[in-house]
């Protein structure tokens, strides 16, 4: 198949996303950028459409996908009821990267939830996809589109990357704004349940419920035994680049440090390193790359740009990858909960 790749800007935009929106009532395929990473859209009441998403991007046919909204209104016929604490939830923080999980409605297929009871639903405050969604009339499904288990794309050469000749059009909106995936809460519980972090953190949510619970699949922790994640898609391998990655935690000395020997050892070795640093700390390394996520003051600039460099580091073929880590304040524990499953839990404490 042709994807046909499209800049969605100045006075293309009209006739692009009508385009866009005719390809999805006809069942086909189309990537497009939200707030948070691209997402790849099919009408997400047609079960074909739904089946065509998980073949382009060879993710399990377990792993549920989020729908997409243009207007609140739109939700009540995709539920089965709206709780007290979604009303809430919505009018606080949607349009935004938020999706919330809802008991589904008889008229959303079983393609769409992964076979679940429930259904995931968000309304993205991207204008390219809230009017791509209104143009196509019906609520989008939309994974990250990205193969499955690389890394969410942030961009729409990312896209390309992974699933030029398997969908039909990539609209290109230029760079995402927020680059980590929307924030997760299942709101059929009480209290409130975050399944996965995201830009909304908990921190957000304390001030509106006396209580709001964690999945443990949404922490930086490796899932024991048979846990099972509430959010399918937690259990999947994710993110993860090439080469190995291991992440230093401890004081920021001793980590400098530790990375340097390790790295040096593994170059000995043959391989080729490559460092996950930060601009207090980019000019200490000796690996072979050395790759800066942004200033550790400005939590935002690292989240926005730890899945391009985690893809980067596929493009210079790293071997051995050392990472700094973040601790867990704020938007830190979300971007903890991706390095820690790039690295598949692969932690060094150092003091
Ligand atoms: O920011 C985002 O959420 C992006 C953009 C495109 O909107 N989308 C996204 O979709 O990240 P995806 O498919 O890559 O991740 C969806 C996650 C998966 O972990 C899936 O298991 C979970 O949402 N999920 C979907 N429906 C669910 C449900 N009914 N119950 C629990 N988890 C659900
Ligand atoms: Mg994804």
């Amino acid at each position: 198949m042709k994807t046909e790749y499209v800049k969605c800007e100045g006075s293309e935009k009209e006739a692009c996303l009508l385009k866009a929106a005719e390809i999805l009532k006809e069942g086909g395929l189309v990537a497009f950028p939200t707030e948070t990473v691209y997402g790849l859209g099919g009408n997400g009441l047609n079960p074909a459409s739904s089946k065509k998403i998980y073949e382009a991007k060879g993710r399990p046919s377990d792993n549920p996908l989020i729908l997409h909204i243009s207007d609140f209104s739109m939700l009540k016929d995709l539920v089965a009821e709206i709780p007290k604490s979604a009303v809430l939830l919505a009018e606080t923080f949607w349009p935004g990267p938020m999706t919330l999980v809802f008991k589904k409605s008889a008229l959303v297929p079983y393609e769409t939830t992964g076979g679940l009871d429930t259904v995931a639903v968000r309304l993205p405050s991207n204008e390219i996809a809230r009017a791509l969604i209104k143009k196509a009339g019906v609520p989008i499904a939309a994974p990250s589109a990205n193969s499955s288990g690389r890394p969410s794309p942030t961009k729409a050469s990312h896209v390309r990357e992974d699933l030029d000749g398997k969908i039909d059009m990539i609209l290109d909106g230029g760079e995402v704004g927020i680059g980590l995936e929307s924030t997760i809460i299942d709101v059929t519980v009480e209290p409130p349940m975050i399944l996965r972090h995201g830009y909304i953190t908990k921190e957000m949510l304390q001030p509106l419920f006396s209580e709001v619970a964690v999945d443990l699949a949404a922490t930086g922790e490796k899932p024991k035994g048979d846990f099972k994640p509430k959010a399918p898609g937690m259990k999947y391998k994710h993110y993860a680049p090439k080469g190995n990655i291991i992440l230093y935690e401890g004081e920021r000395a001793a980590v400098i440090r530790e990375i340097n020997r390790d790295a040096e050892l593994a170059k000995k070795e043959g391989f080729v390193t490559a460092v996950l640093a930060t601009e207090e700390s980019k000019e200490e390394y000796k690996a072979d790359y050395v790759l800066s996520l942004g200033k550790r003051t400005e939590p935002e600039e690292i989240a926005h740009n730890l899945f391009d460099s985690l893809r980067k580091f596929d493009e210079i073929g790293a071997e051995r990858i050392f990472s700094e880590s973040f601790g867990s304040d704020g938007l830190f524990e979300a971007v903890m909960n991706r390095l820690n499953k790039a690295a598949g839990y692969q932690r060094k404490k150092v003091n």
